[in-house]
């Protein structure tokens, strides 16, 4: 199996578990608790049905739309994602590139093994950088002037993750970053060489956006559980996180809400975005999913700031029935890190170019010329 034998996520999913150690592929992989909410953020686009329009005349759709003050071409981007360096030596870059050659936006998490400055000398596409804020707050002060000067366009602050999620999956694989090896997980690195070979011969492991301010995750090898509880700051509240939109002064974004009162209060801060998730199901298990919620949020605040919907996309009708619900554009994590893991950019471009032909033949087929068509009155819930 190759790259050119991935036709959907599946396919890939497939492809990147037979290249990573298992703990790598488990940490993508999973969700939190019974993995309900993982599974759902999926399931749910099945509880509405498209209704398509004929004889439009739709020869050349117009996919593009904006958010964060850019446009871009497709209604789909990268959301942020940590430690890319561990499913592929190109890490972020290759995401970077991938995501600029389709007029996409790239986001980088603060997590990332390549640092902000990196980026921007790579690329002049879209970005969008994700801050967690940590305990020690000169953490925060540094990356948004970071990205100030790196010219990133917009910034988007989770909010769902002050505390891990029960990753079990974590638990039982022993998941560390920097990936350690240890008697339990010795098999399961041995037997996939050309990883171990790659990540040894490729720049060393660190997480390049706060090596300045700790060792911890670097030189100090941590399990990401560990390290979100001792690291994060659990108090952060809406005085924080307004000291951040300030700060900024740009395209915002709150990434991790799921309640109308909580994007009430992200308007009221100053959010020019809000990103409806529950961090791909990987932290509180038994959460409704982004889908469930997105019409709702819509119906009320579709006017007055740009919705994304981010996590359980799979295929460009989930997309579709976003965007017919009210969001702006939608985002993805698992959707390009296994294509990233299987292939590199051409494994993420390939992905983007299933996307989008996705995306582009299902317009056609529901009678709509540009995103702008797609409503509410598109959809059938069950
Ligand atoms: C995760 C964090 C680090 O989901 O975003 O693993």
């Amino acid at each position: 199996m190759d790259l050119d034998d991935c036709h959907n996520f599946d396919d890939f999913r497939i492809l990147a578990k037979k290249k990573l150690p298992s703990p790598i592929f488990h940490y993508i992989d999973g969700g939190s608790d019974d993995e309900i909410t993982l599974k759902r953020n999926t399931n749910s686009f099945n509880s509405c049905d498209l209704i398509p329009n004929v004889l439009n005349g739709v020869e050349n759709p117009d996919l593009t739309t904006t958010i964060f003050g850019r446009k871009i071409n497709m209604p789909l981007f990268l959301s942020p994602t940590a430690m890319q360096r561990l499913y592929h030596p190109d890490g972020d870059k290759a995401s970077a590139r991938a995501a600029e050659k389709f007029g996409t936006m790239y986001s980088m998490s603060t997590m990332a093994n390549t640092s902000i400055e990196e980026i921007s000398n790579i690329s002049s596409g879209p970005k969008l950088f994700q801050l967690y804020v940590h305990k020690d707050k000169s953490i925060t002060d540094d990356l948004v002037e970071r990205c100030k000067r790196a010219n990133f366009d917009g910034l988007c602050l989770t909010v769902d993750t002050i505390v891990a999620g029960n990753r079990e999956r974590d638990h039982r694989t022993g998941f560390t970053t920097p990936p350690k090896l240890t008697f339990k997980s010795l098999v399961d690195f041995a037997v996939k060489p050309k990883w171990v070979f790659d990540y040894f011969t490729n720049k060393k492991f660190e997480l390049s956006n706060v090596k300045n301010k700790t060792d911890k995750g670097t030189n100090i090898t941590k399990s990401v559980i560990e390290y979100i509880n001792e690291q994060y700051d659990p108090g952060m509240n809406w005085k924080d996180a307004e000291y951040i939109v300030k700060k900024w002064n740009g395209p915002f974004a709150l990434k991790g809400i799921m309640s109308l009162e909580d994007v009430e209060r992200a308007i009221d801060i100053g959010c020019t975005a809000v990103m409806i998730s529950n961090h791909g199901g990987r932290q509180l298990d038994g959460s409704l999913s982004p889908f469930d919620q997105i019409k709702e949020i819509s119906d009320k605040f579709g006017d007055k700031v740009e919705i994304i919907l981010d996590g359980g996309i799979r295929r460009g009708t989930h997309v579709i029935k976003a965007l017919a619900a009210g969001a702006k554009a939608c985002s993805f994590g698992k959707g390009y890190l296994f294509s990233l893991s299987a292939g590199g950019q051409k494994g993420v471009e390939k992905m983007l170019q299933n996307m989008h032909n996705e995306i582009k033949r299902n317009m056609k087929l529901m009678g709509c010329k540009n995103l702008k068509e797609l409503n509410s009155s598109k959809l059938a819930y069950r």
